[in-house]
């Protein structure tokens, strides 16, 4: 079965060469007894040709060939004709004139054809395999693979151990629902895989390997979305020894390596810094897309005592007046203004008051408190223009921005599916989100909760602010951002296990039964000589997706679950028989097992 090229590989200086392709028949055209086909490896495409004055059985096995097909050929390369050549393809200029023709395997006739876009997803992954034979998914999976062994090759190269750490773990405190693995040993005792490996690799700094990395598996239960796996992987790094800005130079360094290896591209490094304040207060969010604007104003001062008593109130209970300018969106539809407020609203908005600005007036109900000083204010700040739509928020200040944030997004969407949004597309914009508080206000929760992990370190100047105002504490948190994605995340840690319990019995009020029973070990850890130590991780499948500017993450992962976290091809997540069942000790209130 031997080949002398890939089917990626001829050039038009290949010609006359004796050669031997195999793969897969992409397409087959009968031209009047001559016959071409488009042979496909993950390498590329090569069109090969059988003319009619090949031996009869040659000719004849030809005209059997159908998509999928998988064949050897052998034969000539050839220019092609002038006016045949085809630029688009790197193998363009030539042919190759068929001498011997092999059928490795026939294929049924495919369920989707391998050439076309927008197929149905559920469709491509019930039949994954064919869909990786695509050569946006060959791009994909060679690429990912390149990024990996450039990034190993750079943390080798900065002195860092590739180190695995275990898949049957406990529970990790990172937020999300966990997958629980029943223990067929241990009855009634439940394995959870891990959210990411973050105790293991503080443990291993405390053991002495002092830098760590490793491109780890991780799962978490969550509802998907379009850049959210149930398994999904992580580059993860920690340190001994360091500080934020060690961190920085670090991962600034391994995406410069990243882009230039992998796709020829200088990133200008150091990042930007953007304070989690000034990104919230600009653009509503902690991972703010930046390459357009729409930003955040604030207008607390101008409405302290409006005739508006929606704004007026806000204010005078200590809230502020926000607003942005939806440039030339006064198009809005009724529908889609409804859409925005029920946005605002399933955040916990009372309402969002909006002012179009439509041939020369401002039109909106609310328009008619305002007074003149009121109107000034907005249109200079907000550099108001005929076509503009305004949009307001008034509330507390962190409700206010968030819901104000989500509205901005969701109006650029708008604006973008009517090529009106005014973004940099060309940008890549990578930017760390820093100085988060520590502590954040969570619904269900009536104590604070770590707004990372509670492995956080708080930033040294702010520790005596713990017991009194700890809501005023920033973390030595990070996040790198790249264009409205939060790319990864991470933190110096503590490494005094005095502090560390402190902050899960006294800041955090978690039962001292269950912080001796699930963190009793990492607390412990800590008291035996932990070095100051930190870290971060990037989400991989992000990474490449944005790398290869692809929308959704499951288009770099070659077998990921669809959005109700299911493998349409194998049937999994599937059910149990009764003795796999008994053997774990389970009993299973589903459908009754097999
Ligand atoms: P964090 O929870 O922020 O930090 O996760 C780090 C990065 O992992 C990616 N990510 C995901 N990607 C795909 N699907 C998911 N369900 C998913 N969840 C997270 C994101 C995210 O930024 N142990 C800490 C890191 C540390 O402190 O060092 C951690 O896991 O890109
Ligand atoms: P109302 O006086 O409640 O009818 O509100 C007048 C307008 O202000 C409506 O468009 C509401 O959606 C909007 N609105 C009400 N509360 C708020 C709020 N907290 N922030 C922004 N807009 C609001």
């Amino acid at each position: 079965m031997k080949r002398t090229h890939s089917c990626g590989a001829l050039r038009a200086k290949d010609a006359g060469q004796k050669v031997s392709l195999a793969g897969w028949v992409a397409g087959r055209r009968d031209h009047g007894g001559v016959i071409f086909i488009d042979l496909r490896d993950r390498e590329g495409l090569t069109q090969v040709v059988f003319n009619p004055s090949l031996a009869a059985e040659i000719a004849a096995m030809a005209h059997t060939l159908r998509a999928e097909f998988v064949v050897r050929i052998e034969g000539e390369v050839s220019p092609r004709p002038e006016g045949t050549k085809n630029a688009a393809l790197a193998t363009g200029e030539v042919e190759i004139l068929a001498e011997k023709l092999e059928i490795l395997n026939a294929s049924e006739t495919p369920p989707f054809p391998l050439d076309e876009e927008g197929v149905n997803e559920d469709l491509r992954l019930r039949y994954r395999y064919l869909d990786l034979r695509r050569p946006a998914m060959a791009k994909a999976l060679q690429a990912r693979h390149r990024a990996a062994l450039a990034i190993r090759h750079y943390l080798h190269e900065e002195g860092f151990w590739e180190i695995e750490t275990p898949i049957l773990f406990k529970s990790t405190p990172e937020g999300a629902r966990e997958y629980l693995v029943p223990s067929r040993l241990n009855p009634g005792k439940f394995y959870a895989l891990p959210q990411s490996p973050q105790q293991f690799k503080q443990l291993l700094m405390v053991g002495g390997a002092e830098k760590y990395f490793q491109i780890a598996r991780c799962f978490r239960d969550e509802d998907l979305r379009a850049d959210r796996q149930p398994e999904f992987t992580q580059i993860d790094l920690e340190m001994s020894f360091i500080g934020r800005e060690d961190i920085y130079r670090m991962i600034e360094g391994l995406i410069q390596r990243v882009w230039r290896e992998v796709g020829g591209v200088e990133i200008p490094v150091p990042f930007p810094r953007v304070t989690f304040r000034e990104a919230m207060e600009t653009y509503g969010i902690d991972k703010p897309d930046r390459r357009y604007g729409m930003k955040l104003a604030d207008f607390t001062e101008t409405f302290r005592s409006s005739a508006f008593k929606v704004f007026q109130s806000a204010v005078s209970a200590g809230g502020v007046v926000k607003a942005f300018n939806a440039k030339g969106l006064a198009s809005i539809t009724t529908g889609q203004i409804e859409d925005l407020t029920n946005l605002a609203k399933a955040h916990g908005a009372k309402g969002l008051a909006w002012i179009k600005v439509e041939q020369g007036e401002w039109k909106s109900p609310i328009v008619k408190f305002f007074n003149e000083a009121e109107k000034k204010a907005l249109t200079e700040k907000l550099e108001v223009e005929e076509g503009d739509l305004l949009l307001f928020g008034a509330d507390q200040w962190t409700p206010a921005c968030e819901v104000l944030g989500l509205v901005r997004i969701r109006c650029a969407e708008y604006l973008e599916k009517v090529g009106k949004l005014k973004k940099d597309v060309k940008k890549l914009d990578f930017h760390w989100v820093v100085d988060f508080p520590l502590l954040r206000k969570d619904p269900e929760h009536p104590a604070l909760v770590a707004s990372h992990h509670p492995f956080t370190a708080p930033v040294a100047e702010d520790l005596s602010l713990l017991d009194k105002e700890p809501d005023k504490v920033r973390g030595q948190h990070y996040d790198l951002v790249l264009n409205g994605v939060e790319l990864g995340g991470g933190s110096i840690r503590i490494h005094q296990g005095e502090l560390q319990d402190r902050m899960f019995r006294e800041i955090l009020k978690i039962p001292p039964e269950i912080v001796t029973s699930r963190f009793g070990y990492m607390i412990e850890a800590l008291k035996f000589g932990a070095p100051p130590h930190g870290g971060i991780a990037l989400g991989f499948d992000r990474l490449m997706a944005l790398f290869l500017g692809q929308e959704s993450i499951r288009d770099v992962i070659a077998f990921p679950k669809n959005a109700r976290g299911q493998d349409v091809m194998s049937g999994a997540p599937a059910e149990a028989t009764a003795r796999q069942l008994k053997e774990i000790h389970i009993k299973s209130e589903g459908p009754a097992p097999a």
